[in-house]
């Protein structure tokens, strides 16, 4: 039996999951597929079709590899220790997300993974559960102390419709995309080598000024508290806390936006996102500011801004549907004309749900 789980998109919310704050993705067409069954041995045997390559572990070697087999091998270890029984497996994934790219490759091979291995076990896990224990793999076995995003909009991605996740709570909601408007991710098909330690160094920044600021997480901080505690802050410190203060007011307005149809404000909450993302939190780069920029003036462009954790990656575009094939030809044109570079623009109609072309 196969199962699949879905990579994403985050309309707006970035680098708030971490702080406790709220985000808005939406699960795209593109996914990951696990299969899996028993071996009457002890030994994981991972399988890759991207890589074309095979591994085999001792089902209790703990340690990690840093390589792929990282992430399906940190959801067995965390199965087994939330007391799902399982011995030897042979698990096989297949993916079509860009890896790297910011579009949640890893969660998708993680809660595809975990589906896959539940399966064998002949066991069952309630979706928020797996999500949590698929995160808790990654920050635990792989070093990345990602938020819980990723594999949560694995889990509950829901066709034509962002989630709004409150990452302190966990409660969410469907937020259907505008009808008429079409999700149009731009990846720049750079990623910056510095990617992985930057974003473990912005996560212990916040969690060092919400510290300073008096607060459990940056959450709870308030433009107030903000002027108040400037003082003991670093710059940089003073800068993230800004950026999620603002980042989780531009959510809850986004959604807002969306309800009442006002694509103006939509396009002016991206545009606010992204330059906060630039100059507040530092997590964009050349490229990205290039793509965003790229778009701004095409026919049917609604808003943008680069998406998921930064320093490459894509941005995605929210556009009007009948424009949309004529604004990824000219975006392609005008990114590629700007740096060089050929990008791949993956169109979603998202009133249609599946319909998607890769170029
Ligand atoms: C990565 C992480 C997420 C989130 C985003 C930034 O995608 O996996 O948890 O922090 O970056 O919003």
């Amino acid at each position: 039996m196969k199962f699949r789980a879905p990579g994403r998109v985050n309309l707006i919310g970035e680098h708030t999951d971490y702080n406790g704050g709220f985000v808005l993705p939406a699960a795209i067409h593109l996914s990951t597929i696990a299969e899996a069954s028993a071996r009457d041995d002890n030994k994981l045997v991972l399988h890759s079709a991207n890589f074309s390559s095979t591994h085999e572990f001792d089902c209790d070697d703990q340690t990690p590899r840093g390589n792929w087999t990282d992430y399906p091998r940190g959801v067995y270890l965390q199965l087994r220790l939330s007391g799902v029984k399982l011995r030897g497996v042979d698990l096989s994934v297949t993916g079509e997300i860009p890896l790297g790219a910011g579009l949640s490759s890893s969660a998708s091979v993680e809660v595809a993974t975990a589906a896959a291995l539940l399966h064998v076990a002949g066991e069952t896990k309630d979706q928020k559960a797996l999500a949590l224990l698929c995160q808790r793999a990654e920050n635990e076995f792989t070093g990345a102390r990602c938020g819980i995003m990723d594999q949560f909009i694995a889990v509950h991605g829901a066709e034509g419709c962002a989630v709004l996740l409150d990452c302190e709570t966990l409660a969410h909601q469907v937020v259907p995309v505008p009808a008429g408007l079409s999700l149009v991710i731009a990846n720049t098909m750079v990623k910056h080598a510095i990617a992985g330690g930057e974003y473990n160094q912005r996560r212990a920044e916040c969690e060092n000024t919400a510290l300073l600021m008096g607060v459990p997480s940056l959450r709870h901080a308030t433009p107030a508290l903000l002027a108040a505690t400037e003082p003991h802050l670093t710059t940089a410190e003073f800068r993230r806390a800004r950026h999620n203060i603002s980042e989780n007011a531009r959510v809850l307005q986004f959604i807002d936006a969306a309800r009442s149809n006002d694509l103006r404000t939509l396009g002016e909450l991206m545009a606010a996102s992204h330059a906060s993302l630039r100059d507040d939190f530092e997590v964009s780069c050349a490229e990205l500011d290039s793509m965003v920029e790229a778009a701004q003036d095409l026919p049917g462009f609604i808003g943008g801004r680069m998406t998921g954790g930064g320093f490459g990656g894509c941005t995605v575009n929210l556009v009007e549907e009948t424009h949309a094939p004529e604004f990824t030809a000219k975006l392609h044109t005008a990114y590629e004309r700007r740096t060089g570079i050929a990008p791949q623009i993956i169109l979603t109609h998202a009133s249609l749900g599946v319909h998607a072309c890769l170029i």
